[in-house]
């Protein structure tokens, strides 16, 4: 008899449309997602868990005195679901520094750009606004500051003349959702390591330049 396997517990954290949790969903990864939390209660992200059976939460911000306060309360939440790792899947809003520090290690965010470059917001605005080359998405540890943490993984594309933020917004997603659910999976393999800062990929480490890394790349006529 072979031994049981316990799936990793899995909380994906959103605050929109969630098109990158149902990517997720659909790669039918080894992993057991315990709840699906929301800042946002009007959001379709939260309808497709409950389409997948996944438990929500939702944990508006408004409704707290303080952001020390929304940090508690998510800490608690957080910390009561047990999980393994930590999704964020556009998630707008900081963590706080005890919780980063808490799950160190086990959260992992996805940024519409080719971080360093573009942390924050309106990504695909500004990188057509300063007419780069090119553009993509990232998958990075979370740290305590902003789009910083170390690097996973890259998924870039070609930015061409008749491009605008609508066409970089679906070109960037469209590798996310590739991008994302390969690193999931990797950290539910445990291939992935965070010591030091430093990120290994089945003990190797990657190089920490912020260059591309095990980037897929893809050139912005694909389909
Ligand atoms: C994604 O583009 C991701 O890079 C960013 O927020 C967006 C979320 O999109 N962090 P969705 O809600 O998964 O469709």
């Amino acid at each position: 008899m072979g031994a049981l396997t316990t799936l990793k517990r899995i909380i994906i954290l959103i605050s929109g449309n969630g098109s990158n949790l149902q990517a997720l969903i659909n790669a039918k990864l080894p992993m057991q997602i315990t709840a699906v939390i929301s800042n946002n209660p009007n959001v379709y992200g939260l309808q497709r868990a409950q389409n997948a059976g996944i438990p929500i939460i939702c944990e508006p911000f408004q409704s707290h005195t303080s952001a020390e306060h929304y940090e508690h309360t998510l800490l608690n939440i957080l910390t009561q679901q047990q999980p393994d790792f930590i999704i964020l899947a556009g998630f707008m809003r900081t963590l706080g520094p005890s919780i980063v520090r808490k799950f160190y290690g086990q959260i992992i965010n996805l940024h519409p750009s080719l971080l360093p470059a573009y942390p924050g917001m309106h990504t695909h605005e500004r990188v057509l606004a300063a007419g780069e080359t090119w553009h993509g998405a990232t998958v990075h540890f979370v740290n305590e500051q902003l789009d910083s943490g170390p690097i996973i993984s890259q998924a870039r594309f070609k930015v061409c003349k008749q491009d605008t933020i609508d066409t970089l917004k679906e070109k960037t997603q469209k590798l996310e959702h590739y991008l994302y659910p390969q690193a999931v999976s990797w950290l539910l393999q445990e291939r992935l390591q965070l010591i030091n800062n430093q990120v290994l990929l089945d003990h190797i480490p990657l190089p920490k330049t912020g260059k591309k890394q095990s980037s897929i790349q893809a050139a912005s006529q694909n389909p």
